[in-house]
């Protein structure tokens, strides 16, 4: 008994979807030890000097100590350029790896009690992941930090009662005056050491809890957590060498007046991107004050209801489950004894299909997710297509209502399919491919028991 609890607070990864918490957690140390040297050299002053570099085309420009500091970083320090690429790359992969883990822990039920705490903890880091890479990205000082700040800007105006008030509190009385950088710095060093609490305390809850299985899972491995570090760290000193990423020489430094063409930001922000972009200019007056629906339902409300959504599912979950009575308050089937049901329910994952409504809002949001992330490349289709940027925003339009609905009623549909085969498998066995020929003369093919195979029937539920 005392070494079955040693084992379950003890790293194990006995399913291959176990991988991306880890992957996060070794990114985070990357962007640590890769800021931490950054912070060395970047001087984050929007005092104005002149560029005399080693990048002949912006030498004579006047620029910003910040984009001057980051400059001398990439072109002129040894490994300036390969820290800053590891530190932004780490930073694409966090948040692709949140995001993965957040989607795993939805599918399978394991957000549900006593890892709520643990899901929290993952939807905090996402929001706090998109803050950091989004003031992070605005510290060069470049034309694309200018493109971040405009949005800001917009952002911040479309705010009812607060929002000029907090524009100036950022930026004070000018655009983009000389104090926005340095407060962009703060809040994302804020960001980082927040999230390092974050991930230090997620790792005590899971020793404390001990980590969700499946019914026929792998048996443990305890060698995973070093061979995902050396993956992981391997994976983004590759990147950083090899995959050129913000080269800011390129874009020049940053200008209130003007934005490239074809200017993109990071992946993870781009379905803010594409809302905007298909969102129509809608206006509500009330009183004297003009409300900017056009900014303030793509920028805040969609983001705002999305993370209180991700949240807000477990508890909703429970409340609804513990109404209908049929399930236990983890939401497992009253079919077991109570003791079997506390020692298993607490530690045995969902299959998908075996929760086909779960499954199929997750696959449905994630639908809608990714067409606002298309349509971020709405001119981008037009062009390759030879389509015009309206039609093409106009079927985004359609499409992020209809989109949704049919993944989750083809999502549900196909859950359902798929425990029926379970249930036929469960109760006929799994076929062989032998075939045996029967003294009458007929022939059969011989089945093998369905648990011979590690496979098990699924759980039967209507959520
Ligand atoms: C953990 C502690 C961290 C420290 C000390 C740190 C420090 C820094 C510094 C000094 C810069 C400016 C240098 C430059 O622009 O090249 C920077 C840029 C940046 N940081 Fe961080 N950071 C940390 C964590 C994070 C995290 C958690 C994220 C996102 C998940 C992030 C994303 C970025 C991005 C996207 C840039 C712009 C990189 C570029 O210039 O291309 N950082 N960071």
């Amino acid at each position: 008994m005392r070494s079955l609890s040693a084992k379950r607070r003890s790293f194990q990864f006995s399913h291959w979807s176990f991988m991306f918490a880890e992957i996060a957690i070794w990114s985070f140390v990357v962007l640590a030890v890769t800021g931490a040297a950054l912070m060395v050299f970047y001087d984050p002053s929007m005092a104005q000097v002149t560029y005399d570099g080693s990048y002949g085309p912006l030498r004579g420009l006047f620029v910003s100590k910040a984009f001057d500091s980051t400059m001398h970083l990439s072109l002129e320090v040894r490994g300036g350029l390969f820290i800053r690429q590891v530190h932004h790359w780490a930073a694409l992969v966090f948040v692709a790896a949140v995001v993965l883990q957040l989607l795993r822990m939805f599918l399978t039920g394991a957000f549900r009690r006593p890892r709520t705490g643990q899901w929290l903890i993952w939807v905090t880091l996402l929001a706090l992941g998109m803050a950091a890479g989004e003031t992070g990205n605005v510290l060069p000082d470049d034309m694309l930090s200018g493109g971040s700040l405009w949005l800001i800007t917009s952002v911040l105006q479309s705010i009812p009662v607060v929002g000029t008030w907090a524009m100036s509190l950022l930026f004070g009385p000018d655009f983009p005056g000389d104090r926005v950088i340095p407060a962009m710095y703060g809040v994302h060093l804020l960001t980082a050491v927040v999230m390092a609490a974050l991930l230090i305390a997620r790792e005590l809850l899971v020793r404390r809890h001990g980590h969700s299985r499946f019914i026929a899972s792998l048996s443990a491995r305890r060698s995973a957590r070093p061979m995902m570090a050396l993956a992981t760290i391997g994976m983004l000193i590759i990147l950083g060498f090899g995959f050129q990423i913000a080269p800011i020489w390129l874009y020049g430094p940053a200008k209130p007046t003007q934005i490239s063409a074809g200017s993109v930001p990071d992946w993870y922000m781009g379905f803010l991107d594409g809302a905007l972009r298909i969102m129509p200019g809608w206006e509500l007056t009330i009183g004297d004050y003009t409300l900017s629906l056009a900014v303030l339902v793509p920028t805040l409300v969609i983001p705002g209801v999305f993370f209180t959504a991700l949240a807000a599912y477990p508890m909703a979950e429970r409340f609804l489950v513990s109404r209908r009575g049929r399930r236990d308050a983890l939401g497992r089937p009253k079919t077991t004894s109570r003791m079997a049901r506390e020692t298993l329910a607490q530690d045995l994952l969902d299959r998908p299909r075996e929760t086909p409504v779960k499954t199929a809002i997750a696959v449905a949001g994630v639908t809608f997710y990714g067409l606002l992330w298309a349509a971020a490349a709405n001119d981008q289709i037009a062009h390759q297509f030879h389509l015009t940027v309206e039609a093409v925003t106009i079927f985004f339009r359609f499409a992020v209502v209809i989109g949704p609905v049919i993944a989750f009623l083809s999502t549900r549909r196909i859950c359902l399919a798929l425990q029926q085969t379970d249930h036929h498998v469960a109760e006929h066995g799994v076929e062989t491919g032998i075939i045996t020929r029967s003294p009458d003369g007929g022939f059969h093919e011989r089945l093998a028991p369905a648990q011979q195979e590690g496979r098990e029937p699924a759980i039967t539920s209507g959520r």
